[in-house]
C-alpha cells in the first residue's frame, strides 16, 4: 500500500552542517508498512515541482515515525534542511521494492558509498531482528566528509575507507573488499555512487549480491518511465517500481 499523507517533522538535526541531515518524521501509516530499501517520494516546497526521492534510513513502528538521512545537494535538500520541527512535510510512500531480508547460513555484508549508506541502517537492523550477524563496508571521501558511522556501529563492526585516508583505509570500499573473506558471507547489499556498484559486480560469482540503484525520477510511481535502468537480458525496468533493488546479476552498467 502507498500512501500519500502529511508526516510532521519532530527533528531535522545537522550531522554535518549544510551538507548531511538526519530528519525524524511522525507517519505511523508509512512506519508500519515500510520495508528495508524502500523510499519516500517527498514535496520539499513550491519549488521544485518534483518530488524528491529518498531513502527511508530508520523506522520505529511503536513510535509510528520514519528517520531520513539527507546530503543536501540542490533546491529541494536544501528546501528539506530548512523544516522546523512541528512543521507538516508531504509524503509518498513506502516506495520501491526493498531488500531481501531473511535469515542466512552466514553473515551479512553491507556495503555503502556516501549518502549510499542511507537505507543500510534499517537494513542492518531488521536483519539482525531475524538473527543475522552484520558487518558494514562503509566508504566516504574524507573524515571530515563522513557521518553517521555511531548508527551502524551499534549493529555491527564497521570499516571504513575513505579517499583521503583520513579515515580508515585509504582508497574506495574496493581496497578493504580486495582482502576481504567473502567465504564467510551469505549475503551482500550495496548503496552508493555508480561507481562503487559497478565495481561490486567485480564480486557477484563469489556472494549473493543485491544493489541498490540512484536514478533521476520523476514521477516515482512506475508512469513517465524517466528512471528506466539497463538490465543484462537488454531489458530496461523502472528503478522506482521494479527497483530500487535488484540482483547484481540482472544489472548491467553498459551504455
Ligand atoms: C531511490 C533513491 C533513493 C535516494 N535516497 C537518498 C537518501 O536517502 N538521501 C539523499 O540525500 N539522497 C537520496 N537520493 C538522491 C536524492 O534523491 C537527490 O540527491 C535529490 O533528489 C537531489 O535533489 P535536489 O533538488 O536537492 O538537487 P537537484 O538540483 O535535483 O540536483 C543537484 C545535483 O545532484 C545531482 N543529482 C540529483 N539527483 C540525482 C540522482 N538521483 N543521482 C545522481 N545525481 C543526482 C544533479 O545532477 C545535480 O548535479 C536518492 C535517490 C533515489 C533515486
Ligand atoms: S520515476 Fe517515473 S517511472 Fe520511475
Amino acid at each position: 500500500m502507498i500512501y500519500k499523507c502529511d508526516g510532521i517533522v519532530i527533528d531535522n538535526e545537522p550531522l554535518i552542517k549544510d551538507f548531511i541531515y538526519l530528519m525524524k518524521i511522525k507517519e505511523t501509516k508509512i512506519a508500519e508498512y515500510a520495508k528495508p530499501g524502500q523510499f519516500l517520494e517527498i514535496k520539499t516546497g513550491t519549488l521544485p515541482l518534483l518530488r524528491k526521492p529518498i531513502s527511508i534510513f530508520a523506522v520505529d513502528k511503536v513510535e509510528g515515525t520514519i528517520s531520513i538521512l539527507y546530503q543536501v545537494k540542490g533546491q529541494g535538500t536544501k528546501n528539506l534542511s530548512q523544516f522546523k520541527i512541528g512543521q507538516s512535510i508531504d509524503l509518498m510512500g513506502p516506495l520501491g521494492n526493498g531488500f531481501a531480508v531473511e535469515k542466512f547460513n552466514k553473515k551479512c555484508l553491507l556495503i555503502g558509498g556516501g549518502i549510499g549508506v542511507a537505507p543500510l541502517y534499517d537494513l542492518g537492523l531488521r536483519l539482525k531482528e531475524v538473527g543475522n550477524e552484520v558487518e558494514f563496508i562503509l566508504g566516504f571521501s574524507s573524515k571530515e566528509t563522513s557521518y553517521a558511522i555511531e548508527y551502524f556501529k551499534e549493529l555491527g563492526p564497521v570499516k571504513i575507507a575513505t579517499i583521503d585516508g583520513s579515515v580508515g583505509v585509504k582508497g574506495t570500499v574496493g581496497a578493504i573488499l580486495e582482502d576481504y573473506d567473502l567465504t564467510d558471507i551469505s549475503k551482500a547489499y550495496g548503496c552508493g555512487p555508480e561507481p562503487m556498484l559497478k565495481y561490486l559486480k567485480t564480486i557477484e560469482d563469489e556472494v549473493d549480491l543485491e544493489l541498490s540503484l540512484e536514478a533521476y525520477m520523476g514521477c516515482g510511481l512506475g508512469a513517465c518511465l524517466s528512471c528506466v535502468c539497463k538490465m543484462n537480458d537488454g531489458d530496461y525496468k523502472r528503478v522506482c517500481k521494479e527497483g530500487p533493488v535488484f540482483k547484481a546479476k540482472e544489472v548491467s552498467f553498459d551504455e
